[in-house]
């Protein structure tokens, strides 16, 4: 399994023949300005919920790589009247079985509007399960008990959002990973906007305090976490 971290909360995860690109916000991100968007692989796009900084470029990328829409149905919809039909809406609670992988639609506390202003049903993360582990990626959310049930995975690791504001910050985000029972974390959803810019410094600390790893690839570096 591979992670490459695409800047904000985009990030592609390679796990056997599967490229998996969440919450793709590449083209209107200053720091990615090296990614190009249209290099970007993908098999299956997931969206987590409709607000830009998840969405903007999933039209593009998934008009260019015929890649499975994955997201709730609302969101699906949203995509379907723009021409992209394959799709696998789901809702919270739901999983389903892909292939190569399974995929479960998970609780987020967050909103979410399309860009349009059209309603983007009730925000998600998603849950993977594959032969290579399981993994988690939260989409914008602030703490919640919920987390808890996703120590039932034997989550390989998570991505979290760290940046405040918006969604929890990193102190939250060390409580959330206690919730899931991870020792790894991947960083994201921070420094993209001055509302989002934290202290890393201060991050790491908190959580090294708490025998986790914190994990906080440069844009464009992929890692095998
Ligand atoms: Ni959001
Ligand atoms: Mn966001």
């Amino acid at each position: 399994m591979k992670l490459t971290f695409y800047g904000h909360s985009c990030i592609g995860i390679q796990t056997g023949d599967a490229h998996l690109l969440f919450d793709p916000f590449i083209s209107g991100n200053p720091l990615a300005e090296n990614i190009d968007i249209d290099s970007v692989p993908a098999t299956h796009v997931l969206l987590s919920h409709g607000h830009g900084d998840h969405v903007a470029d999933a039209e593009a990328i998934l008009k260019r790589t015929g890649a499975m829409l994955i997201s709730n149905a609302e969101i699906c919809d949203w995509y379907a009247a723009k021409g992209i039909k394959r799709s696998t809406p789901m809702n919270i609670g739901g999983e389903t079985d892909l292939g190569s992988f399974r995929v479960r639609f998970t609780m987020a506390q967050h909103s979410s509007t399309m860009p349009d202003g059209a309603s983007g049903g009730d925000p998600g993360g998603f849950v993977i399960l594959t032969g290579e582990g399981n993994i988690h990626h939260a989409g914008d959310t602030g703490l919640m008990l919920d987390m808890q049930l996703l120590k039932r995975h034997a989550l390989r690791f998570a991505c979290l959002p760290i940046g405040d504001n918006y969604t929890m910050g990193f102190a939250d985000a060390v409580e959330a990973a206690k919730f899931m029972g991870v020792d790894t974390v991947v960083g994201m959803h921070y420094n993209t906007f001055p509302a989002i810019t934290i202290d890393l410094e201060a991050a790491k600390a908190a959580f090294a305090s708490a025998n986790i790893q914190l994990l906080l690839p440069a844009i464009g570096e992929t890692i095998k976490p």
